[in-house]
């Protein structure tokens, strides 16, 4: 059986953050427009742009989110962590619902599970595969801190949040008025509902972990929905501020989290062998 999760939220206005970005990552077939309408004014609107999806696989437990501008002509669409096993279901989708597929991103090399980039590219010609410059993997593109990857009039800001991999990044919603508000965030592994990833492979990092979730991730407005890349319990979504107040490891004082990650006693990621060399090249070996 498949599942699939639809969320459907409320979006708030929030106040204005200020943040740089350096680069912005933009389709070459998709036309850049200048916002057609502001939500400001209401104090609860939901955005007419953003379509979005959270899909499930079960045997690794992990989330794929499905973002597209429905609002813009191509309806452009991003895939966030697509699963090797699931492709042809999230393409489907896509499909139905009349998306043109252009970034097929990761959060991070994952060691569960065979990325589903490599396939996406196969099965739709022109999709680029994105992940950070910092995960030493292959792909189309790759991005660094501040970099803002947009499908039509939305964009997904990029934060680096090393300690569970080196290479880990989060994917915020941006901050202005005419963007879904609650800001969502795409955290991969650094916070799981309740949880974290684990630290102990793959250039992890307890102390790192903590730096990047209490600088990026906490920093966030409160009410930002946090998005994580698995879910063992059957949560599907928390906020900046549930997790401030409820994650039992990230609200502990750094030494302690430390010790609570050096005492998890983890078994050895049954995948890791398989997984890790197959996305580091975009789920495909040659
Ligand atoms: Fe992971």
């Amino acid at each position: 059986m498949v599942m699939t999760h639809c969320t459907r939220f409320q979006h708030l206005l929030q106040p204005k953050l200020l943040f740089s970005h350096s680069r912005v990552f933009r389709h070459p077939h998709i036309r850049a427009r200048t916002p057609l309408r502001s939500i400001m004014g209401s104090s609860s609107s939901f955005s007419s742009k953003l379509l979005f999806r959270q899909l499930f696989e079960k045997e690794s437990s992990t989330y794929t989110y499905l973002l597209a501008d429905v609002s813009h002509p191509d309806k452009p669409a991003l895939l966030i962590d697509p699963v090797d096993k699931t492709v042809d279901r999230d393409l489907k989708l896509v499909n139905e619902l009349g998306l043109k597929l252009i970034y097929a991103m990761n959060t991070h090399v994952h060691a569960d599970h065979v990325t589903g980039t490599g396939l996406l590219k196969k099965k739709v010609p022109g999709v680029k595969s994105v992940i950070s410059k910092a995960s030493g993997s292959k792909a189309d593109m790759f991005l660094e801190p501040g970099d803002k990857v947009t499908i039509g009039d939305l964009y997904l800001e990029v934060r680096a949040t090393p300690g569970h991999t080196a290479g880990c990044v989060t994917y915020v919603t941006g901050e202005e008025a005419d963007q879904p508000q609650p800001r969502m965030a795409f955290t991969g592994d650094a916070v799981l509902i309740r949880g974290c990833g684990r630290t102990d492979f793959q250039g992890g990092s307890s102390d790192q972990l903590y730096e990047s979730v209490h600088s990026q991730i906490f920093t966030l407005p409160k009410d930002t929905l946090i998005y994580p890349a698995h879910d063992y319990k059957g949560y599907e979504v928390s906020t900046v501020g549930e997790e401030m107040q409820h994650n039992p490891r990230l609200t502990k004082d750094k030494e302690t989290f430390k010790t609570i990650m050096s005492n998890l006693n983890l078994a050895y990621p049954k995948m890791i062998d398989v997984a890790v060399p197959a996305n580091m090249v975009c789920g495909l070996q040659e």
